[in-house]
């Protein structure tokens, strides 16, 4: 735990939690994802490649899009593992995970306009042989396989608004999806299999108890049976961001 301000075995929630902290972050992504479809250059290392951002699909670059770039940050290479990348939006960390060796990546969205524009940035990548792009919750209509590593870069806004799908993209209400996601995944990991998110208190950075959002999620993980083997942090926008790595507990 980031810190310890738990009382029993309830995570005591700041009293100045508010969710309008969030409302700039949040308006900035809906006004740019209903500005039609729109291109984007993103470089990774000394590589660049392109990719279009169809409307309601989660901007993958931009000054509030940290999480996207947070996750593929923390590759490192991915020879030969095969790849599920969980909420892929526009495709980006498929993408990328190819470019880090990646054998091969099945993607999952559960908005159309996300699947339709992550197959349509394999195209224009030249990556059919290597990604395959799913229209799923989570797990349910994807291969019954075993992945390596799981990309789940999946809302992370712990508030409910509502089911819009922009909204899909931003918020989990009392970490449901995680919960369902690291549920699920036990059945899709190969062994010494790992699943790889980014965080934000983008919740309590303001309040009493910063990283309130992170004690939440990382009793979530406890409570499902898994381990944080990594954690990476950064400081951006005013708000922490971490890199986790988990992996099933031995004993689970
Ligand atoms: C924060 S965006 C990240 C998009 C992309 N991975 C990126 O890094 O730019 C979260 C994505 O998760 C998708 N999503 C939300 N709930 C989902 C679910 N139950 N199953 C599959 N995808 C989901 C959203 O539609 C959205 O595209």
């Amino acid at each position: 735990m980031i810190n310890e301000i738990e009382k029993g075995n309830d995570v005591q929630k700041p009293e100045d939690i508010n969710p309008e902290i969030t409302r700039n972050f949040v308006d900035f992504i809906k006004e740019k994802s209903e500005t039609g479809k729109y291109r984007v250059e993103v470089k990774v290392g000394d590589k660049t490649f392109s990719i279009d951002v169809f409307p309601t699909v989660f901007p993958p670059r931009s000054d509030y899009s940290v999480s996207s770039k947070s996750v593929f940050e923390t590759f490192g290479n991915l020879q030969g593992l095969e790849v599920a990348d969980i909420g892929s939006g526009s495709g980006i960390e498929s993408i990328v995970a190819v470019m880090a060796g990646a054998n091969h990546v099945d993607a999952a969205d559960i908005n159309q306009q996300a699947v339709d524009c992550s197959r349509h940035n394999v195209e224009i990548n030249n990556l059919k042989n290597s990604i395959e792009v799913f229209y799923s919750d989570l797990f349910s209509n994807f291969p019954k396989k075993k992945y390596n590593l799981i990309i789940a870069n999946l809302p992370i806004v712990n508030f409910d608004a509502g089911d819009s799908p922009i909204n899909q993209a931003l918020y989990d209400n009392g970490f449901e999806i995680h919960r369902k996601l690291f549920t699920e995944a036990k059945d899709f990991l190969a062994e010494n299999g790992m699943i790889t998110f980014t965080h934000a208190n983008l919740q309590s950075a303001k309040t009493t108890n910063p990283d309130y959002d992170f004690i939440v999620l990382e009793k979530l993980v406890d409570e499902c049976g898994y381990e944080i083997f990594e954690k990476v942090e950064r400081e951006d926008l005013g708000y922490k961001w971490v890199n986790y790595k988990i992996k099933v507990k031995q004993n689970d």
